[in-house]
């Protein structure tokens, strides 16, 4: 038997590569990935659209000397299988190299360790024209024209990405300049999303601060913690040694979500198919908003949110693609998981219930009543009780008009409008609160309609437990 080392080609391998599907907001976050994993507190990523653009992202971490850079531009730097430590969010030995050149011709990594400055170079039609495995190596006039250089420089350590000869990018459109400020919109989302724990420094794990074109990025906390209710205590699941950590949330009602808050929580849209699992890869968000079929997306759940934390020690149990886009929990976590679906989709069943309960609470008087029909079925009618409703059937001068007119109204309530409207979370402005003086200008009319001071005494008493006048109870004390 003859054994022959049989190299990929070089220019074929590395285009093919550039197919493996990162967009520009995955590809930019698996550069920062590194930056994690080097231990920076602040990157800055530089988008610059005109004459010759190019995307940079520089960081403060702990850099690389020559050896180390030459390796980081291996396509396979390190093992898959390698034990990394806890900290790395690293795995494949490739995101440097694959993530960028998805997006770009040229890539430049430069970077600052020990005071000594060394630079590499991936570029693809040089790599074409030798037809080989052709790393440039900078040499210091090399580096000085590659965009950032200076700040850089200015850093005790740290390592400068640029991309360069942005093909991807600019593939097809007229005005680049517009393009690339609707790729930093999603950049900026994605990175505020995946990387929110780490920007928002919680404990145990090391602030980072992250700058695009200057501007500082905020978390996006898709879990609205400080709103939300955590259902149950945190669960720990034990998988081959290894702890997977579970913390159930469920979301507020959306009539007590501010605008900013839905944003927040991905829109109005976003609500409802961005329910389910938060899977966390050493507290960097890898996938979210999916019950990995264990549930359906329904309406019910849809205020259940669940942060999973996994451990990179438990990589080889789950699957996980390069671009750590897609992970698949192992049949022993799903298992768990399932368990623990049961008890959160009933609390967020709870939370929905509750303000049917509330509408119709019994002690309060409405202007709708809902009734269970006695041949099944529920139905809804004007309360005839109601103080309004009453001072206008008795002042009206023909008292059947009205009466046809409740019932008209009564039967074509749009049920399935508003069925529509509710489960896709549009604002029904109707329900909002009644003004002050819209309210006392109503009691005004009201009290009018009495003949004496013991009708009006009683009027107010009831009117106290009737809505709308129930929301302002400070108005009826005043005038009792
Ligand atoms: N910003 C950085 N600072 C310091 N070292 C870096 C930086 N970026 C890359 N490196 C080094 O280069 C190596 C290769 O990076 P690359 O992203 O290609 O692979 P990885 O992070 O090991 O795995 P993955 O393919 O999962 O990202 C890293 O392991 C790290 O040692
Ligand atoms: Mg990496």
């Amino acid at each position: 038997m003859e054994v022959v080392s049989l190299p990929p080609n070089a220019p074929v391998l590395m285009e093919a590569t550039r197919a493996i599907g990162y967009s520009i907001e995955t590809a930019v976050a698996d550069i920062i990935d590194n930056s994690v994993t080097a231990h920076a507190t602040e990157v800055h990523i530089m988008f610059f659209p005109i004459g010759n653009p190019y995307v940079a992202i520089m960081d403060n971490g702990s850099g690389m000397n020559e050896d180390e850079i030459k390796n980081a531009m291996r396509y396979g730097s390190k093992n898959p299988l390698d034990t990394r430590a806890s900290g790395d969010l690293g795995r494949f030995g490739l995101g440097l190299k694959t993530a960028s050149m998805s997006q770009c011709r040229r890539l430049t990594v430069i970077s600052k360790k020990n005071d000594a400055i060394v630079g590499a170079q991936w570029d693809l039609d040089f790599i074409e024209s030798t037809n080989d495995w052709s790393l440039k190596l900078l040499d210091s006039d090399d580096v000085a024209d590659i965009p950032h250089i200076d700040q850089l420089k200015e850093k005790v350590t740290g390592t400068l990405v640029v991309w360069q000869a942005l093909d991807r990018l600019s593939l097809g459109d007229a005005n680049f300049d517009q393009t690339m400020g609707k790729y930093m919109d999603l950049v900026r989302e994605h990175l505020s999303l995946v990387f929110h724990r780490y920007l928002a420094g919680e404990q145990g794990i090391k602030k980072i601060e992250i700058f695009m074109n200057n501007v500082k990025l905020e978390p996006i906390d898709p879990f609205l913690s400080s709103k939300s209710t955590q259902v149950m205590a945190d669960e720990s699941i034990s998988i081959e040694g290894h702890k997977v950590m579970v913390r159930p949330y469920t979301l507020p009602h959306i009539s007590q979500l501010s605008e900013s808050d839905i944003s927040m929580l991905g829109g109005k849209d976003g609500l409802r198919k961005l329910q389910g699992f938060y899977v966390y890869r050493n507290k960097r968000l890898l996938v979210w908003g999916t019950w990995f079929r264990l549930m359906r997306q329904g309406d019910l759940s849809k205020l259940a949110r669940v942060r999973v934390d996994i451990p990179n020690s438990l990589d080889y149990l789950w699957t996980l693609d390069i671009k750590k886009s897609i992970a698949v929990p192992p049949e022993a976590v799903r298992r768990n998981l399932a368990g623990i679906i049961g008890k959160i989709s009933e609390s967020s069943k709870r939370t929905w219930v509750f303000r049917g309960k509330k509408e119709t609470d019994e002690s309060k008087i409405h202007i709708w009543n809902r009734v269970k029909a006695r041949q099944g079925g529920i139905f809804y009618e004007i309360n005839r009780d109601h103080p309004l409703v009453e001072a206008v059937s008795s002042n009206a001068a023909n008292k059947q008009l009205v009466e046809k007119l409740l019932q008209q109204i009564e039967r074509s309530l749009p049920l399935n409008q508003l069925y529509i409207d509710l489960t896709n979370d549009e604002r029904i402005v109707n329900e909002n609160e009644v003004s002050q003086s819209d309210l006392s200008n109503l009691l005004e009319q009201l009290l009018a309609g009495c003949r004496d001071v013991k009708e009006r005494e009683m009027m107010l008493k009831r009117l106290a437990s009737t809505e709308p006048f129930n929301q302002q109870p400070e108005l009826l004390r005043d005038l009792i």
